[in-house]
């Protein structure tokens, strides 16, 4: 596997892979990479005949307030996992390499509805910094197949109208979060958490699944329902940013006759934010 930081090194890497007929993945990522990203590249290796990985900590996606300094950054161990899963070249530019107009000015990519509310709304600018990196990548490696997970069921939904909206001819597959063993989602930030935190962290994905229970038991009383996990939430030593139920595709509020739904939350667990999901089909 290859190391490339430039753009243009990047170019002609994919460039050398199209004249042997090989098609392209990509797997656009922040690094400090965990069992759930690579299963992302294990996927793109069966299905591409050459995966680009990317790993760049996207300045322009976090608010002023956000752990942009402190977020993990652990080039040497990513590269080895990178390696084993598949990898043919790792893209790790640099800020100015991505920026090199600086980000102020910088055009912007905003794609509405999906991206409001949730996730949306407590980080005020995100998905415009996500949907702009992202662009940049896809126009860069020009990627036949590009993976994401499923863990960030927002950022998915963002990607994919983008993609539909500006006629990429690329194809999106989402695919589902790798947990822990106690059911907590694989994330970076959980690195942040200390061995008390750690231990009641899996009380998120356990109280959605319990939400996510009583509607397939058929209960639609979804203001009681998000109440009372809430409620638990709490009990378990969360501070919970956003609890909702949503229809899957649209990300619209669900209604009672939805049968494709998404319950989606984040919550901070000490000054850590965690976020999780469950999708349901009703059908
Ligand atoms: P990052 O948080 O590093 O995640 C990279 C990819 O890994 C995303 O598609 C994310 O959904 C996926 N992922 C993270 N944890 C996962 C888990 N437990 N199971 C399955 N997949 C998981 O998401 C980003 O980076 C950035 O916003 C990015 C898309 C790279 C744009 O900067």
């Amino acid at each position: 596997m290859n190391t490339v930081t430039t753009v243009r090194e990047l170019r002609a890497a994919v460039a050398q892979a199209r004249a042997e007929g090989k098609d392209i993945g990509l797997v656009p990522t922040m690094g400090n990479l965990h069992a759930g990203h690579i299963a992302l590249v294990e996927k793109a290796a069966q299905r591409t005949g050459f995966v680009v990985a990317s790993i760049f900590v996207n300045p322009l996606q976090f608010g002023a307030n956000e752990d942009l300094a402190s977020y993990p950054r652990t080039l040497a161990a990513d590269q080895e996992k990178l390696i084993d899963a598949g990898c043919d070249l790792l893209f790790a530019p640099t800020v100015d390499e991505m920026y090199p107009h600086g980000m102020q000015g910088q055009t912007l990519v905003h794609v509405s509805g999906v991206s409001e509310g949730l996730c949306g709304a407590s980080r005020p600018g995100h998905f415009d910094g996500v949907a702009t990196v992202v662009t940049k990548l896809f126009q860069m490696v020009q990627p036949d197949l590009a993976i994401f997970g499923q863990k960030d069921f927002q950022q998915l939904a963002v990607i994919r109208t983008l993609v539909r909206d500006l006629n990429m001819p690329i194809q999106i597959l989402g695919l589902p979060t790798v947990r822990a063993d106690d059911g907590l989602a694989l994330s970076s930030r959980n690195g942040y958490l200390n061995d008390e935190q750690r231990a009641s962290a899996p009380a998120l994905y356990r109280e959605l699944q319990a939400l996510a229970a009583q509607l397939r038991d058929g209960r639609r009383d979804y203001p009681a329902l998000v109440a009372s996990t809430h409620e638990a939430l709490v009990a378990a030593g969360f501070r919970p940013d956003y609890l909702e139920i949503r229809q899957a595709d649209s990300l619209r509020p669900a209604v009672a006759e939805d049968q494709h739904l998404v319950i989606a939350a984040a919550a901070f667990m000490g000054s850590t934010r965690l976020i999780d999901n469950i999708e349901l089909d009703l059908a």
